[in-house]
Protein backbone atom coordinates (compact mmCIF):
# COMPACT_ATOMS: atom_id res chain seq x y z
CA UNK A 1 0.00 0.00 0.00
CA UNK A 2 2.83 2.54 0.64
CA UNK A 3 4.61 1.95 -1.96
CA UNK A 4 1.77 1.76 -4.28
CA UNK A 5 0.90 5.46 -3.08
CA UNK A 6 5.04 6.64 -3.23
CA UNK A 7 4.40 5.28 -7.03
CA UNK A 8 0.94 7.61 -7.65
CA UNK A 9 2.91 10.74 -6.54
CA UNK A 10 5.84 9.94 -7.96
CA UNK A 11 3.65 9.59 -11.47
CA UNK A 12 1.32 13.08 -10.29
CA UNK A 13 4.54 15.12 -9.88
CA UNK A 14 6.68 14.12 -12.43
CA UNK A 15 5.65 15.98 -15.17
CA UNK A 16 6.67 18.72 -13.08
CA UNK A 17 10.14 17.94 -13.39
CA UNK A 18 10.36 17.99 -16.81
CA UNK A 19 10.34 21.58 -17.86
CA UNK A 20 8.85 22.02 -21.27
CA UNK A 21 11.67 24.28 -23.01
CA UNK A 22 9.47 27.00 -24.78
CA UNK A 23 8.32 27.82 -21.24
CA UNK A 24 11.59 28.00 -20.23
CA UNK A 25 11.95 29.83 -23.36
CA UNK A 26 9.25 32.02 -22.63
CA UNK A 27 10.23 33.40 -19.24
CA UNK A 28 14.00 33.85 -20.22
CA UNK A 29 12.65 35.92 -23.29
CA UNK A 30 10.32 37.83 -20.79
CA UNK A 31 13.09 38.74 -18.70
CA UNK A 32 16.03 39.48 -21.07
CA UNK A 33 14.58 40.34 -24.39
CA UNK A 34 10.72 41.74 -23.92
CA UNK A 35 11.77 44.92 -22.45
CA UNK A 36 12.78 46.41 -25.83
CA UNK A 37 11.26 43.49 -28.85
CA UNK A 38 8.15 43.17 -26.37
CA UNK A 39 6.06 40.29 -25.58
CA UNK A 40 4.61 39.42 -29.23
CA UNK A 41 8.42 40.20 -31.16
CA UNK A 42 6.67 43.26 -32.75
CA UNK A 43 9.33 45.66 -31.66
CA UNK A 44 9.18 49.11 -30.60
CA UNK A 45 8.80 51.99 -33.70
CA UNK A 46 12.17 52.29 -34.76
CA UNK A 47 14.09 51.79 -31.71
CA UNK A 48 14.15 48.34 -31.83
CA UNK A 49 13.49 45.56 -34.39
CA UNK A 50 10.41 43.12 -34.55
CA UNK A 51 11.52 39.71 -33.84
CA UNK A 52 8.56 37.98 -34.88
CA UNK A 53 8.59 39.02 -39.09
CA UNK A 54 10.69 37.19 -41.85
CA UNK A 55 13.30 40.46 -41.51
CA UNK A 56 14.71 38.36 -38.51
CA UNK A 57 14.88 35.47 -40.37
CA UNK A 58 16.80 36.06 -43.81
CA UNK A 59 19.24 38.76 -41.65
CA UNK A 60 20.06 37.46 -38.34
CA UNK A 61 18.60 34.15 -37.55
CA UNK A 62 21.91 32.52 -38.03
CA UNK A 63 23.88 34.57 -35.48
CA UNK A 64 21.32 35.03 -32.83
CA UNK A 65 23.57 33.43 -30.21
CA UNK A 66 26.29 36.27 -30.61
CA UNK A 67 23.90 38.90 -30.93
CA UNK A 68 22.46 37.65 -27.59
CA UNK A 69 25.91 37.39 -25.68
CA UNK A 70 27.51 39.94 -27.08
CA UNK A 71 25.21 42.68 -28.33
CA UNK A 72 24.80 44.48 -31.67
CA UNK A 73 26.04 48.04 -32.80
CA UNK A 74 24.88 47.52 -36.37
CA UNK A 75 22.67 49.92 -38.84
CA UNK A 76 20.05 47.66 -39.99
CA UNK A 77 17.78 48.74 -42.25
CA UNK A 78 14.47 46.45 -42.19
CA UNK A 79 11.97 47.88 -44.79
CA UNK A 80 11.52 51.23 -44.46
CA UNK A 81 13.10 51.86 -41.00
CA UNK A 82 16.56 52.11 -40.13
CA UNK A 83 17.96 50.75 -36.73
CA UNK A 84 20.79 52.16 -35.61
CA UNK A 85 20.52 52.11 -31.61
CA UNK A 86 22.74 49.28 -30.06
CA UNK A 87 21.89 46.07 -28.49
CA UNK A 88 23.51 45.74 -24.98
CA UNK A 89 24.95 41.80 -24.59
CA UNK A 90 23.77 38.78 -21.89
CA UNK A 91 26.99 37.22 -21.13
CA UNK A 92 25.29 35.67 -18.36
CA UNK A 93 22.92 33.75 -20.68
CA UNK A 94 24.28 30.49 -20.77
CA UNK A 95 24.11 28.30 -24.22
CA UNK A 96 21.62 25.99 -23.01
CA UNK A 97 19.39 29.34 -22.13
CA UNK A 98 20.34 31.16 -25.23
CA UNK A 99 18.93 28.03 -27.15
CA UNK A 100 15.68 27.77 -25.39
CA UNK A 101 15.48 31.54 -26.21
CA UNK A 102 15.92 30.83 -30.07
CA UNK A 103 13.74 27.45 -29.76
CA UNK A 104 10.63 29.79 -27.82
CA UNK A 105 10.99 32.39 -30.67
CA UNK A 106 10.99 29.80 -33.48
CA UNK A 107 8.27 28.22 -32.25
CA UNK A 108 6.19 31.43 -31.57
CA UNK A 109 7.10 33.35 -34.48
CA UNK A 110 8.45 31.24 -37.37
CA UNK A 111 7.65 27.74 -37.64
CA UNK A 112 9.38 27.38 -41.17
CA UNK A 113 12.70 27.33 -39.09
CA UNK A 114 14.34 24.40 -37.30
CA UNK A 115 14.73 24.43 -33.63
CA UNK A 116 18.13 24.44 -32.34
CA UNK A 117 20.47 22.65 -29.72
CA UNK A 118 22.65 23.67 -27.15
CA UNK A 119 25.64 21.72 -28.72
CA UNK A 120 24.68 24.28 -32.37
CA UNK A 121 24.55 27.24 -30.15
CA UNK A 122 27.95 26.13 -28.76
CA UNK A 123 29.64 25.85 -32.16
CA UNK A 124 28.11 29.28 -33.27
CA UNK A 125 29.39 31.28 -29.97
CA UNK A 126 32.85 29.47 -30.89
CA UNK A 127 32.82 31.87 -34.24
CA UNK A 128 31.13 35.06 -33.24
CA UNK A 129 32.63 38.14 -35.35
CA UNK A 130 31.17 40.74 -32.96
CA UNK A 131 32.55 39.88 -29.43
C1 LIG B 1 17.89 47.21 -24.44
C2 LIG B 1 17.06 46.79 -25.54
C3 LIG B 1 17.24 45.38 -26.10
C4 LIG B 1 17.20 44.17 -25.43
C5 LIG B 1 17.01 43.95 -23.93
C6 LIG B 1 17.35 43.13 -26.44
N1 LIG B 1 17.48 43.70 -27.68
FE1 LIG B 1 17.74 42.71 -29.44
N2 LIG B 1 18.01 44.48 -30.39
C7 LIG B 1 17.89 45.73 -29.83
C8 LIG B 1 18.29 46.75 -30.80
C9 LIG B 1 18.28 48.25 -30.57
C10 LIG B 1 18.66 46.05 -31.97
C11 LIG B 1 19.23 46.68 -33.26
C12 LIG B 1 20.73 46.78 -33.05
C13 LIG B 1 21.47 47.52 -34.13
O1 LIG B 1 20.85 48.24 -34.92
O2 LIG B 1 22.70 47.36 -34.20
C14 LIG B 1 18.45 44.63 -31.69
C15 LIG B 1 18.67 43.61 -32.60
C16 LIG B 1 18.37 42.28 -32.39
C17 LIG B 1 18.46 41.23 -33.38
C18 LIG B 1 18.81 41.42 -34.84
C19 LIG B 1 17.60 41.95 -35.56
C20 LIG B 1 17.04 41.10 -36.64
O3 LIG B 1 16.26 41.61 -37.46
O4 LIG B 1 17.32 39.89 -36.68
C21 LIG B 1 18.10 40.07 -32.77
C22 LIG B 1 18.03 38.68 -33.41
C23 LIG B 1 17.81 40.38 -31.40
N3 LIG B 1 17.98 41.74 -31.19
C24 LIG B 1 17.41 39.45 -30.46
C25 LIG B 1 17.29 39.72 -29.10
C26 LIG B 1 17.04 38.72 -28.10
C27 LIG B 1 16.80 37.24 -28.40
C28 LIG B 1 17.05 39.35 -26.90
C29 LIG B 1 16.93 38.75 -25.54
C30 LIG B 1 17.93 37.78 -25.14
C31 LIG B 1 17.28 40.77 -27.15
N4 LIG B 1 17.43 40.94 -28.50
C32 LIG B 1 17.34 41.78 -26.18
C33 LIG B 1 17.49 46.00 -28.53
C34 LIG B 1 17.41 45.06 -27.52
Amino acid sequence: MRDSLFFLLLVAFLPACVENPYVQGERLYDIHCANCHLDEGQGLGSMNPPLNDISFREDYASQLACIVRYGLNDTLQIGIRTFDIPMPGNKELTAAEIANIYNYIVHSWHPEMSKTTESEIQEQLKSCTIE
